[in-house]
């Protein structure tokens, strides 16, 4: 392929006046067409297109997406198609899947701003967000492409005279991905890009919560070229997951979201049922409850901005975003007066809003969920800063700081994935890593500190699978920072990095013996 070297794709610069004059036009643009119609799409064939709705979280009577809700017998029927389409999409060689992939990232480049506009009215994401989740979605397509042709090469083996050694890798077979809302282009794109470019067929099963993004997704890789067959869409609640991942037909499951689904879908993949002849694999990205330290020396210039757009930019609905500070005691009442008056100044609005900081959280139960937690932060701590007057329409969620948390509090042990910092004073940084290796959780960390020694002993110690040092904890970029975490966090596994694709191949060695002894007649 003579494809040119992975860039990243470059984010829109909206500091300027044309490209920001842009936005609206593409939103008043989506919202004529809405609500859009996502159907069950099995070999290319329409399904149903009702059952489930999306709608906007910031104004929850607007309709974003009509979609189909796919039943366990859908998920049967999406796996028997997908079954059908492996050996021809796997024949294909990883060039030329490879090239559809690549056009399909042209597409999505076409479509920028209107998928941007549909993540802003489906999952609330303000525009700079909204605009990093379509880059991110384009190099997944364009790194797992490139990294497919990489791996299709094989790997090099000692060779001995008279024998012949190669080792090639082949796609396992169906994949089910499963994605969460979140970053609603970007990670279902992801985990089918990368499964599509290893040979595999998919399913997808998207977030309740973001059909319309995913039926856009599927459309343009369908434009671009994968087979119907080779890429069927399941919209559809938990129950249709739970069936794929089921299912004797799937290889592989791809899945990101919330532990307590992705510990279910590990226990379920384990138990193989009757007519399955293969260990199924599971590459599951969860959550986390990701921790902060902030050494007496750090500069707080640096570290107070960077903390609180981790913690609360897209109201800290980022699997990375940062839900415990620890901080050396000697500073710690300084940092707090000055994280609450930053609190104090967070645009809170609605994701359209151009500036909007922390928009309204994804459901009504996710506001519930959090005044749930806030109420606890309440009654067992000393809230230091609560970003009243949100806007009351919307599933707005104030953004809040508390301090003096007792140890064993559920705000300090659980995932709360929303605008709720905890913030505690520590003896030392060693104190601080002591409180990060007793989590069960590894996924994204921070570490604010000058001196370089102190740097080197919390990176040689933390067991998170991405640490920032002196910089916000979000934002990882395709082929910069790859992504994914440890412990329960996740199986350990880097998308958009070097050997995330392995997981999506059986490889095979062949041997032979070259050596032949007399004339073959
Ligand atoms: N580690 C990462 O890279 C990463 C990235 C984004 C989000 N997340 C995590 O995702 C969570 C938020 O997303 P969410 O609310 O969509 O998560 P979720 O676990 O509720 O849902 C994720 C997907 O699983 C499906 N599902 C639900 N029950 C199922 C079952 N029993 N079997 C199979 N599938 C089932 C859902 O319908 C959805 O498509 C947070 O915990 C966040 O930390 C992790």
């Amino acid at each position: 392929m003579t494809t040119p070297a992975f860039v990243n794709e470059p984010l829109l610069e909206l500091r300027r006046a044309p490209v920001r004059a842009a936005l609206p036009a593409a939103l008043a643009a989506l919202d004529a067409r809405l609500p859009l119609r996502v159907p069950i799409l099995i070999d290319a064939q329409r399904g149903a297109d009702t059952g489930l709705i999306s709608t906007d979280p910031g104004a929850p009577d607007r309709v974003v997406a009509r979609a189909g809700c796919a039943s366990a017998a859908d998920a049967a029927a999406a796996v028997a198609a997908a079954t059908a389409a492996v050996p021809a999409w796997a024949a294909r060689s990883a060039d030329e899947r490879a090239a559809i992939l690549v056009r399909a990232a042209a597409l999505l480049r076409e479509r920028r701003l209107e998928l941007a506009a549909l993540a802003v009215r489906e999952c609330a994401k303000p525009w700079p967000e909204a605009d990093a989740d379509v880059c991110e979605a384009i190099d997944f397509l364009e790194y797992y492409a490139r990294e497919a042709v990489t791996l299709a090469a094989g790997a090099p083996l000692i060779q001995m005279p008279g024998e012949l050694n190669t080792l090639r890798y082949a796609p396992r077979g169906v994949c089910a991905v499963i994605a969460p809302w979140n970053f609603p282009l970007a990670i279902p794109l992801g985990m089918t890009a990368a499964a599509l470019a290893t040979g595999n067929t998919v399913v997808l099963k998207p977030a309740e919560q973001a059909p319309g993004c995913a039926g856009e997704l599927v459309r343009a890789l369908h434009e671009a070229g994968v087979p119907g067959g080779a890429l069927g869409l399941l919209p559809g609640e938990g129950e249709a997951g739970a069936a794929l991942v089921r299912d004797p037909g799937v290889h592989t499951i791809a899945f990101t979201g919330s532990g307590a689904v992705g510990m279910d879908i590990i226990a379920a993949a384990a138990q193989p049922v009757p007519g399955q002849h293969h260990l199924k694999r599971v590459v599951a990205e969860m959550g986390g409850k990701n921790c902060v330290i902030v050494d007496s020396d750090a500069d707080l210039d640096d570290a107070v901005p960077a903390i609180v757009r981790s913690a609360f930019v897209y109201a800290g609905q980022k699997c990375s975003a940062a839900s415990r500070v620890l901080v050396h005691e000697t500073i710690a009442d300084g940092l707090l007066e000055r994280i609450a008056g930053a609190v104090d100044v967070l645009v809170v609005g609605q994701a359209e809003t151009l500036g909007t900081e922390v928009p309204p959280v994804i459901e009504r139960e996710a506001q519930d969920r959090l005044a749930r937690y806030a109420a606890i932060a309440e009654r067992e701590g000393r809230i230091v800063a609560r970003r009243d007057g949100v806007p009351g329409t919307g599933w707005f969620s104030p953004p809040t700081v508390v301090t003096g948390l007792p140890g064993g509090s559920a705000v300090l042990a659980e995932e709360i994935f929303g605008p709720l910092l905890a913030v505690e004073p520590v003896r030392d940084v060693d104190h601080a890593c002591e409180i990060v290796d007793g989590l069960p959780y590894a996924l994204t960390g921070g570490l604010f500190a000058r001196n370089p020694r102190t740097v080197a002993a919390v990176t040689a110690r933390s067991p998170v699978g991405n640490l920032y040092v002196n910089r916000a904890i979000t934002g990882a970029m395709v082929a910069r920072q790859p992504f994914g975490g440890n412990r329960l966090s996740g199986t350990g596994t880097k998308a958009g990095g070097p050997g995330y694709l392995l997981q999506f191949v059986e490889p095979h060695v062949v041997t032979e013996n070259t050596m032949r002894h007399g004339i073959v007649v």
